[in-house]
């Protein structure tokens, strides 16, 4: 299939898009580089030896995303492309709704016009809330305690019911947990500018000397060990989970979590890539980070069920693709 793949230059986006070519699907991918590089997808035809036609568009627009359209055979779209820091969609909320509301209902009707009918779209834990965990599809999503959380509850809502009026329609709602790790080649991964959002970066630039200390948010939780506990999932796994979803799903709207199942905590994960790359993380105890919850991980077994797709590698591998993609992107500036 020739599949559209929004914010392909991204973290998840990048790896999906090597995902889909080694399955002999095409891509095409459309970015604006708002949070990646250019570079990436010279990185992505590198891995793959394979064409990647790339419109740098914002996918906000869509007079630019209906020509993307009217210029490829498109079977179906996978939409990464948003905005995803928590903190800041706190900041500026309207900048948010925006570019996460406004793309999806573009991309929807840009589908619709041009009969495109495979969606797959990037959701998140996020909508669960704090429910009871294990996390289950069938549970009700509840309020976030961010904007970035209610556009992915929104856009869900949008494209279930873009679904119920088209017949044709098949959409997987993607709920992620938490991506870590790298592809194995250590040219792509996750980069992200300033200090990390994310542990796993995190953790590999203290190791890299670039911030002193890992500040672990909070050892007061109810959990093993008092630290949060989260369902990391290998993105290579994840970026397979979307290559599942678009060759399996079936007509209507469906919601699936891309999970291990298996949740880990803070420390354990310090722990495993001590393990995996023989090198002390130094770190220290901070209070809790606001809008954090004490445990997510994901009852993955519907993907399993009706995909047949399930997470294969463990912490130890995503520890070391980690270290793998933070110690060889020195040699990616020659690709800037
Ligand atoms: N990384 C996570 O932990 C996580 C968890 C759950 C859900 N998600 C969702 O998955 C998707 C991909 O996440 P990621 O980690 O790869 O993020 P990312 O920032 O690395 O990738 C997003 C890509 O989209 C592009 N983009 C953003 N707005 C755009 C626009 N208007 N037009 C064109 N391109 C645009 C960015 O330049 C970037 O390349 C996002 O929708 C995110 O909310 C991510």
């Amino acid at each position: 299939m020739n599949i559209l793949v929004t914010g392909g230059a991204g973290y998840i986006g990048s790896h999906t898009c090597v995902s889909l070519l080694d399955k002999g699907h095409k891509v095409i991918i459309a970015d604006n580089f708002y949070n990646s590089r250019k570079s990436t997808v010279k990185l992505l035809r590198q891995i793959t030896s394979k064409e990647i036609p790339l419109y740098q568009v914002d996918v906000t627009n869509q007079s630019a995303v209906n020509k993307i359209f009217s210029e490829h055979q498109i079977d179906g779209v996978i939409h990464f492309a948003g905005y995803k820091a928590v903190g800041e969609s706190l900041e500026v909320p309207l900048t948010y709704y925006w570019n996460n509301i406004i793309s999806t209902l573009v991309l929807a009707k840009a589908s619709r016009k041009y009969d495109v009918n495979r969606f797959v779209f990037s959701s998140s834990a996020t909508v669960y809330g704090d429910n009871e965990v294990p996390f289950v599809e069938t549970m009700n999503p509840l309020p976030t305690t961010n904007p970035y959380g209610e556009t992915k509850a929104m856009c869900e809502r949008i494209l279930l019911d873009f679904s119920r009026a088209n017949p044709k329609l098949s959409v997987a709602l993607l709920r992620y947990f938490n991506p870590v790790g790298a592809h194995e080649s250590g040219l792509i991964g996750e980069k992200p500018d300033g200090v990390p959002n994310n542990l796993m970066p995190y953790i590999t630039q203290v190791v890299k000397g670039k911030l002193e200390k890992l500040k672990i948010f909070g050892n007061d939780y109810p959990t093993k060990d008092a630290t949060g506990v989260r369902d990391y999932i290998h993105v290579v796994d994840l970026a397979e989970g979307h290559v599942s979803a678009i060759d399996h799903i079936q007509k209507g709207a469906h919601v699936y979590n891309l999970g291990t199942g298996r949740g880990t905590s803070v420390l354990e994960l310090v722990k495993a890539f001590e393990k995996a790359n023989g090198i002390k993380v130094p770190y220290e105890f901070v209070s809790r980070r606001p809008g954090d919850i004490a445990i997510c991980y994901a009852d993955a077994s519907k993907a399993k069920r009706e995909f047949g797709w399930t997470a294969k590698r463990d912490v130890i591998d995503m520890c070391r693709d980690a270290w793998n993609f933070e110690n060889q992107s020195k040699s990616l500036v020659e690709y800037k």
